[in-house]
């Protein structure tokens, strides 16, 4: 199915103004994370928050965990005492990283009353914390090895302030990993069904804007950081991507009454989701969107 018959099914369904035009702050991000908690568990995993980084062939669990393989690379070749990750959802790359690295302190950042509160934390080297990562006030500068971030940066409308706050916290010559999705072309280049692709997939998961690569590549170097190494994963992330694609078919193929029905009864943060895990295997496939691994070292 191409993206118009696809847009065509959202739009059968959906109030396409609604969904473009919902809120995205903080408060929304918590309430859309609470929401989907028992979702996500149950269509995607109780743990990890990201999507999976399939390195042969078709989707395993084990994906989910390739992206903090990557981060424990470049803190175990740097020797890290001290690390933070920004954005830590449910713990779990964090909680991964702390038992198998025992010399290494682990901390934790995420939003108050969101979903690193309720996290079990059977760890004695992993230490959360409750914050908003616009601001590491709490954090002594100059004290963190490395700083990572997995699937979160694209929740900022002020990405420099971010880049800025993790400079300062970290040691010099000091690593930052971010993980993430983005927009790989300019809005201009984008046609009108890619535009509303990109807008309600965006929406769908509570993102205001998805940033330019390019553009967030020179914020990052502007930033005072050296770019150490890129990789573009996007074609690895497909078979996660078609799992969710799958799941949001099953919705889409219901009779419109129920369909409607669902979305008149449904938190809008649960439905919406389904817009989102619908598109992004197009965006991805029509190269309008693209995921990448960036690691840079504070100069
Ligand atoms: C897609 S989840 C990823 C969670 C985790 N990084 C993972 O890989 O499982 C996005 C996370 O970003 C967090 N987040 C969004 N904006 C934030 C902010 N300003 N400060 C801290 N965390 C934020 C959300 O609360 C949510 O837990």
């Amino acid at each position: 199915m191409n993206l118009e018959e696809k847009l065509r099914r959202i739009k059968k369904v959906f109030d396409i103004a609604k969904v473009r035009s919902i809120k995205t702050d903080q408060e929304a991000i918590n309430k859309y994370y609470k929401i989907n908690s028992l979702s996500y568990s149950f269509f995607h995993d109780p743990s990890y928050i990201h999507i999976g980084i399939t390195r042969n062939g078709s989707y395993q669990k084990d994906d989910l965990v390739e992206p903090v393989r990557v981060v424990e690379i470049y803190l175990q070749g740097i020797k890290a005492k001290k690390v933070l990750e920004l954005a830590a959802g449910r713990g779990a790359n964090s909680l991964y990283l702390a038992k198998r690295n025992t010399e290494t302190e682990f901390h934790g950042l995420d939003l108050p009353g969101g979903q690193l509160s309720g996290v079990k934390n059977n760890c004695s080297n992993f230490y959360p914390h409750f914050g908003d990562y616009h601001n590491l006030d709490e954090f002594k500068p100059n004290s963190f090895d490395l700083v990572f971030i997995i699937e979160s940066l694209c929740y900022s409308n002020d990405k420099e302030k971010v880049l800025a706050q993790a400079r300062k916290v970290l040691k010099p010559n000091g690593l930052l990993v971010v993980i993430d999705g983005y927009l790989n072309k300019n809005t201009d280049e984008l046609s009108n069904d890619e535009i509303l692709a990109v807008d309600v997939a965006q929406k769908g998961m509570l993102i205001e804007n998805f940033e330019n690569y390019d553009l967030f590549k020179a914020k990052v170097i502007k930033s005072g950081f050296k770019v150490i190494f890129e990789e573009d994963v996007s074609p690895l992330t497909l078979p996660t991507l078609r799992s969710f694609e799958k799941k949001a078919d099953a919705f889409f193929c219901l009779p419109i009454f129920l369909s409607k029905l669902l979305i008149r009864a449904l938190p809008h943060e649960f439905t919406n989701n389904v817009i989102s895990a619908f598109l992004l295997v197009d965006l991805i496939n029509l190269d309008v969107g693209n995921y990448i691994i960036l690691v840079s070292k504070k100069g």
